[in-house]
């Protein structure tokens, strides 16, 4: 008697940016697996029941999940964003790749979602216009020097460069050094962008430069863009400014 497993991606924070297919799977689920805040953000269903755990239990929660699957039950694993970007859909195929053989006969599914960066990206313009590279400066899950490497390559390689995961009261200090980092490889008016809660009620977004970014004013709900040597600012009438990245890259004439 097994059941479905669906990882739902639910945005960034807005109802608006919910697809029609999350709010589907979320009504059509008897079980809600997820992070307590993100499931808040589900609307209550009767008989519907919710299983709230921590931030940091990924994969004790995939397992629940698939537990509950196994018994029958219709479960949405709740993600924010989208589900396949530093979340949850990963912890339940590594749950089943190396847990109970009765998880490989789960019915999984996934429903994609507006990733944190594409909002922040639709708020102020076109930064990831071209070629771009999406980096996690958390140091939990990976050591801290693959990071460093990782953040080298992409700058000199003249990425536009997003880092998710900057801060939180226990990793203040990774963001300033990634800056740095960075910051060898590019001019201090590099155009940067500091997205805060965007598409929740207190978003805020900070234009800023590589030489005037303050580190100490990300943290864990905050998304930085940094851009690369073609990221541009235009001002349009009215005050109104926008962050782009052009599509064509201009090689100097030999
Ligand atoms: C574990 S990752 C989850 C990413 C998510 N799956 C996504 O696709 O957006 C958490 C990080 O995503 C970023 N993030 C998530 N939601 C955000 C939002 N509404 N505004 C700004 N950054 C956000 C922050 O960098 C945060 O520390």
């Amino acid at each position: 008697m097994t059941g479905r497993l669906t990882i739902v991606g639910i945005g960034p924070g807005s109802p608006e940016l919910l697809t029609l297919l999350a709010a589907a799977e979320l009504a059509a689920a008897t079980d809600l697996v997820g992070y307590g805040p993100y499931l808040d953000r589900v609307p209550e269903r009767d008989g519907q029941r919710r299983h709230p755990s921590n931030n940091r239990e990924e994969l004790d929660r995939a397992r629940e999940a698939l537990d509950l699957a196994v018994q029958g039950r219709k479960v949405a694993v709740v993600s924010s964003g989208d589900p396949g970007v530093f979340a949850m859909a990963s912890a339940v195929f590594e749950s089943i790749a190396t847990g109970s053989p009765s998880w490989k006969g789960v019915d999984v599914s996934i429903v994609p979602g507006v990733s944190a960066m594409l909002a922040a990206a639709a708020r102020i313009g076109a930064p990831l216009g071209h070629d771009f590279c999406v980096i996690s400066l958390s140091d939990n899950l990976k050591p801290w020097n693959v990071v460093l490497n990782r953040l080298e390559a992409a700058a000199e390689a003249d990425f536009v460069i997003v880092l998710y995961n900057p801060a939180s009261l226990a990793r203040p200090w990774q963001l300033g050094e990634a800056l740095v980092l960075i910051g060898r490889h590019r001019e201090k008016s590099t155009p940067v962008i500091f997205a805060h809660s965007v598409a929740q009620t207190d978003e805020r977004i900070d234009f800023t430069t590589l030489g005037d970014a303050d580190p100490a004013t990300a943290d864990m709900r905050t998304l930085v863009i940094v851009g690369s040597s073609a990221t541009k600012m235009v001002e349009q009438s009215g005050g109104k400014s926008f962050i782009y990245t052009p599509r064509r890259v201009e090689v100097a004439a030999s």
